[in-house]
Order: C-alpha cells, then sequence, then structure tokens
C-alpha cells in the first residue's frame, strides 16, 4: 500500500507527464505549420511517448492501491522564434522532469518504500535519454546554423529519430 504522501506526489508526477504530452503536441503543431515535417513527426512520437510514460505512473498507482486522479493543464505555448528556441525549452523541460523524478527517488528513500523506487528506476534512466537526445538536436542545430541544406538534412535526421522512437 501506497503512502498518502507518495500518492500526492505521483499524481502531480502524472499531471506533469501530461502536460508535457501537450507542451510536444503544441510544439510538433507549430512546426508543422512552419514547413518543419520531420521535426513535427519527432514532436507527435514524443507526445506519444509522454502519455505512456503518464500512464505508467496511472497504472502503477491504482495497482498500489493508490488512485490516480486526473488534475487541470495549463495551456502550453503556441509559437517559437526558432527551432532552437523550441528545442531549447525541450531541453530545460526535460532537465525539470528529471528533478521531478528525483524528487520522487527521495520520497521513497526517506519512506523506505523499496517497491516504489524501483518502479521509479526505470524513469531515472529514461531521463538520462531524454536529456541526452534533446541535448543532441539542440547540438545540431547549432551546427548547421542557417545553412538551408543543413537545416534540410537535420529535418530528416528528425524524422529518422521518430521512426527509430516509435519503433523502439
Ligand atoms: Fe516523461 Fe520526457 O519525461
Amino acid at each position: 500500500m501506497i503512502s498518502k504522501n507518495l500518492e500526492k506526489a505521483i499524481n502531480e508526477q502524472i499531471k506533469l507527464e501530461e502536460q508535457s504530452s501537450r507542451i510536444y503536441m503544441a510544439m510538433a503543431s507549430w512546426c508543422e505549420v512552419n514547413g518543419l515535417a520531420g521535426a513535427a513527426k519527432f514532436l507527435y512520437a514524443h507526445s506519444d511517448e509522454e502519455r505512456d510514460h503518464m500512464l505508467k505512473f496511472v497504472h502503477f498507482l491504482n495497482d498500489r492501491g493508490g488512485h490516480a486522479q486526473l488534475q487541470e493543464l495549463e495551456a502550453p505555448g503556441h509559437s517559437w522564434n526558432s527551432l532552437e528556441e523550441l528545442f531549447k525549452s525541450v531541453l530545460d523541460h526535460e532537465r525539470y522532469v528529471t528533478s521531478k523524478i528525483n524528487d520522487l527517488v527521495d520520497i521513497c528513500l526517506e519512506e523506505k518504500d523499496h517497491t516504489t523506487n524501483s518502479f521509479l528506476q526505470w524513469f531515472v534512466t529514461e531521463q538520462i535519454e531524454e536529456e541526452s537526445l534533446a541535448q543532441e538536436i539542440v547540438d545540431k542545430i547549432k551546427l548547421v546554423g542557417e545553412s538551408k541544406g543543413g537545416n534540410f538534412h537535420l529535418d530528416m535526421f528528425l524524422s529518422g529519430l521518430a521512426q527509430a522512437e516509435a519503433g523502439a
């Protein structure tokens, strides 16, 4: 049986994962209307992945005797000045998510809840990948700069990443 304290904290994480899904969908939509098909494909796939993260928490909490409850969400942003600005926001957001996962692990350690701690380790590992991928994309965007050919290849690269994520 999960503690009330952890139940509340996991419900907050469910909200954050759902919010992440909306943020990435809003970003995907902006890319789609700005001719960035590959980036849009990647971000739509990433939005789906965040929904999967949310569901993992929902099922875990309900299985452990808690009650997953959805909450009101804030409206995400609708536009960005550049792809670089957009992906820097993704990186900042993922760093924030990592900090919240770490906070959850801290609560588990305080409460000696080894079951929830074990469940959370999947997310600890996942966040390494999430941050590293966002950083890699920001680095590539900086590398291509204003080059039209470079940006074309960047969009192809993002499209390929979306396919790889879907097959993962
Ligand atoms: Fe579910 Fe991208 O963190």
